[in-house]
């Protein structure tokens, strides 16, 4: 029998194509998300449910799911908008897509450290507003990321994935994880046991640690100032592990240099402060954004609801 797979979430073409190879498929098309009711309405009759993160599968909804759904399948490596013990309690086998976009963020990360660093915000408004005058010494000069020390808050496959590109800036890597990493994977990192210890020697500050309850508010007014003056911070990860108006309040005040943020609390709405500030260079959450990962995050659900139906244990399954 071939199972029955509700898409509740916009996805490439190829994407879409991915699932149907091996599923009937519904797809709800390339809309904004959908509200509760549609969700609800559209899974009836499908044997598993695809999401992405925008769209909370809280234990409301999780209740709520008509009978004959056994899976959830969010097309994210991030979690926090899935509700894992009501989805667990109503025996919902739920699925994401780990490692794939692992090298597609890490680049990312990499492109926010040097847009934050080399003021790419700045530079690209002066071109786009027509105001560049020509070339001074004294145009734009930022910093240099190279050699600079790097702290990583969350060092697992994605901070391990920057500590290699960081390297190549030959860039002392720090790091603070719930616990230190195997020598194997450690390798010339230096293990910091506490966040507090990691400001203190961060002269660029990457976050690349999942959102939920247990992250949430990290970054805030005390622990920034423990940052070097002039450090540059990074978000990568969820844009609830930052204090927003803390972290305005640093940069307006220049002691910190410049951040850049892919992710943001509340996104698609953005703190309104943030549109003002020269100094940070933000993106529209693009770090797994590559066709490349895309097609790989299809993928990997694909053969995780495959291998569940078939009675394996994926290694993409969450509970
Ligand atoms: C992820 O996969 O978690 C990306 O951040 C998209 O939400």
């Amino acid at each position: 029998m071939t199972r029955r797979l509700f898409i509740a979430c916009a996805l490439p073409p190829s994407v879409v194509s991915v699932f149907a190879g091996s599923f009937t498929v519904t797809y709800a098309g390339d809309g904004p998300p959908l509200s509760t009711e549609a969700l609800l309405a559209g899974v009836a009759g499908h044997d598993a449910l695809v999401v992405t993160a925008p769209t909370r599968v809280d234990r409301a909804l999780i209740e709520r799911l008509p009978p004959g759904v056994e899976a959830v399948a969010t097309y994210s490596v991030g979690h926090d908008h899935l509700d894992l013990a009501a989805a667990k309690e109503k025996g919902l086998a739920v699925f994401s897509t780990p490692d794939v976009l692992t090298d597609a963020c890490a680049e990312a990360a990499l492109l926010l450290m040097l847009g934050a660093a080399r003021r790419a915000t700045e530079a690209i408004a002066l071109l786009r507003d027509q105001r560049w005058t020509g070339w001074t010494p004294t145009q734009l000069n930022g910093w240099e990321i190279t050699g600079k020390r790097l702290g990583i808050v969350g060092m697992g496959r994605l901070g391990r994935a920057i500590a290699a590109r960081a390297r190549a800036f030959r860039m002392p890597i720090h790091y603070h994880n719930r616990s230190r990493l195997p020598a194997d994977l450690e390798g010339d990192a230096t293990y910091q046991p506490s966040l507090e210890a990691l400001m203190a020697v961060s002269q660029v500050l990457v976050l690349a640690c999942p959102g939920g309850e247990a992250t949430r508010g990290l970054l805030h007014k005390e622990r920034i100032a423990r940052l070097p003056p002039g450090a540059i911070v990074v978000n990568i990860g969820r844009g609830s592990v930052v204090v927003d108006a803390d972290l305005a309040d640093a940069l307006d005040s220049g002691h910190l240099a410049a951040a850049g943020l892919d992710v943001f609390d509340g996104e698609p709405t953005l703190y309104p402060r943030y549109y003002t500030l020269p100094t940070l260079f933000m993106l529209p959450h693009i770090g797994s954004a590559t066709l490349e990962t895309r097609n790989a995050m299809g993928q990997i659900l694909v053969e995780g609801l495959e291998a569940f139906w078939a009675g394996g244990a994926p290694v993409n399954r969450l509970v």
